[in-house]
């Protein structure tokens, strides 16, 4: 493995750990969990063509909402979940509408839509509008997100802070013994061909002196 190789390696576990902790994770994914209209506003007979919107974000059909006083339950895992994602602290101004072949389409309803309305402990939340529709929302991280807020922020920042510093200083120690491990290997392999270079010398020497003393070799006697 490379010298870099191995730094990323081991501050993978440092990566890890900052995502593990509260605060950390910005974003969280939000799923429909089960949806009931009351009413379509097709005109004709044809299917109503149900979708969920937030300002700024992609539409997202429910292909399977069809028909009105039928509840459609979700597992979250279809192909067009999840609905969107939710930032720390942010609300998006999110509604669902009905799509209209002749006007604008229908607003069913539109409101903002929070982190901090996903109070459950299983992290659902529930919306509903008279004569429109009865809609519930899975966000399992969403509580996470808002925890900073709903406790006094500066014990939330302060614990932030601490987790930032033990998170920098093993970043920081991984990279120290990294560099101490490669340069103790350098002057090790320094030293060895030092060794070798004066081996070599040795006999070098050893020819000078036989040389100068007129005997050379024992081949050349020979
Ligand atoms: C809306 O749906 C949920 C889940 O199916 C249900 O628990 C709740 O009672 C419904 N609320 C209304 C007002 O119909």
């Amino acid at each position: 493995m490379s010298m870099r190789g191995r730094a990323s390696f081991a501050l993978l576990p440092c990566l890890i750990l900052l995502s593990r902790i509260p605060g950390f994770i910005s974003s969280a994914i939000v799923t429909l969990d089960s949806i009931e209209i009351f009413n379509t506003h097709e005109w004709l007979t044809a299917d109503p063509t149900v979708y969920f919107h937030c300002k700024r974000d992609h539409k997202t059909d429910l292909p399977d909402v069809k028909k009105a006083n039928v509840l459609y339950s979700f597992k979250g895992e279809e192909s067009w979940q999840p609905l969107t994602k939710l930032k720390k602290e942010k609300c998006k101004r999110c509604g669902f509408y009905e799509k209209d072949s002749i006007k604008s389409d229908d607003i069913l309803d539109e409101w903002e839509f929070c982190p901090s309305y996903f109070t459950d402990s299983d992290g659902k939340y529930n919306h509903f509008k008279d004569k429109e529709f009865n809609a519930t929302f899975s966000c399992p991280n969403c509580e996470s997100l808002g925890s900073d807020s709903d406790h006094s922020s500066s014990a939330g920042g302060k614990g932030m802070h601490w987790a930032l510093v033990i998170v920098i200083s093993i970043a920081v120690s991984a990279v120290f013994i990294l560099g101490l491990v490669a340069g103790y290997k350098y002057w090790q392999k320094r030293k060895r061909e030092q060794d070798q270079a004066r081996f070599l010398k040795l006999f070098e020497d050893d020819d000078d002196i036989e040389d100068e003393l007129g005997i050379g070799p024992i081949g050349s006697v020979l």
